[in-house]
């Protein structure tokens, strides 16, 4: 009787969680990651001359959340551990104006990517501890997706299968953990751009870790209905010297999507990985224009940097530069859902 009621109650989560899956890339919309670690958001700060204390990673934070129009465009937000438990200047939690504006809010749970024993330059993520019992607070917080970040380099001898492996079994606990809270749960495997690798190479790379990814979820029980992918697009490395088309980079990015992620799965929403605002949202938007009618699941976007940067800049730590600020992350949100529909222009950059 009580396995009759808890098998009943598993099934009302997945419902649950796959009409939020599905909300989170409809309607051209798309995700925007604020979910930088202190020492990472605190490294940027430091890069654009802002003093890094909680206040000002506060304030930052708060000038994002209130940004007007950002629900048009944006479909959920991920947050930090310690921007959830922030709140605005007149006292409202984050979580509850983010909600109100009828975003989804989510959290960041891993806690970080750590060097790997035995596999020099590798790293594995980590943050599986007790955190079926972090998911729990997030959820009563309101917290209703979830984000795990795996990093895989390329270079001379690397990635191996041990670091593909144990990132990819990593991704499909946290996201078996995830369901069973009634989370969606992102899954980040990022291969990185940095190196002098040929985009060739970065499709191998990616096919290989993606149908690793695919293949550890199977045996962890996720229901891939109920889960979003954030993958890498297929570049070449930062420093090669053949850089490829806009056009080149969405069919192979396109035709390596096709070979390892199963069309049940609603949605992927790609990470920047570093690429300018401009050239994120073109890509974007080549893969959408060329394919869009034709893929199984929705082409969306989780930015970090491709979004946030030139607000960021303008910003500067300083309350005058709230409102200009703003316009510019409401601009580069406008640009990417416009990416979504295959209809950003350049053009558009100057308005
Ligand atoms: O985990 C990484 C972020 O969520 C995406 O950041 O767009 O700056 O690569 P990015």
């Amino acid at each position: 009787m009580i396995i009759d009621k808890i098998r009943e109650v598993q099934k009302m989560n997945l419902k649950e969680i796959i009409i939020t899956a599905k909300s989170l890339v409809a309607d051209d919309k798309g995700l925007l990651a604020i979910d930088e670690s202190n020492p990472t958001c605190n490294k940027r700060f430091a890069a654009a001359g802002i003093p890094q204390t909680e206040e000002f990673r506060r304030s930052y934070r708060e000038m994002i959340i209130t940004t007007p129009g950002l629900g048009e465009c944006i479909s959920g937000l991920i947050l930090y551990d310690e921007t959830i438990r922030q709140k605005k200047k007149d006292g409202t939690l984050f979580i509850k104006a983010i909600t109100d504006m009828g975003i989804v809010p989510g959290i960041k749970v891993d806690v970080g990517a750590k060097d790997m024993a035995g596999h020099p330059g590798e790293k594995i993520t980590e943050g599986l501890d007790g955190l079926r019992e972090r998911l729990r607070e997030y959820f009563q917080m309101g917290a209703r997706f979830a984000k795990w970040r795996a990093v895989i380099a390329i270079g001379k001898g690397i990635p191996s299968r041990g670091c593909i492996e144990a990132n990819a079994h990593a991704l499909a606990r946290y996201a078996a953990l995830c369901q069973e809270a009634g989370f969606v749960p992102i899954v980040e495997p990022e291969v990185l751009m940095d190196g002098n690798h040929s985009m060739e190479q970065c499709f191998e790379v990616s096919e290989e870790v993606l149908r690793t990814v695919f293949r550890q979820l199977y045996k962890q029980r996720v229901t891939l209905e109920g889960m979003i992918l954030k993958p890498n697009m297929v570049l070449p490395g930062l420093t090669c010297p053949k850089q490829e088309s806009m056009d080149e980079v969405a069919d192979i990015t396109v035709e390596c999507l096709l070979r390892a992620v199963p069309a049940a799965v609603p949605g992927i929403a790609f990470l920047s990985g570093g690429q300018s605002g401009e050239l994120a949202s073109a890509r974007l938007n080549a893969m959408n224009a060329r394919f869009k009618s034709r893929l199984p699941w929705a082409l969306a976007f989780s930015f970090a940097r491709a979004i946030q940067q030139p607000a960021l800049e303008i910003w500067h730590g300083e309350e005058t530069n709230v409102s200009a600020a703003q316009q510019a992350l409401y601009h580069r949100a406008i640009c990417n859902r416009a990416a979504r529909q295959g209809k950003y222009i350049v053009e558009l950059e100057k308005k």
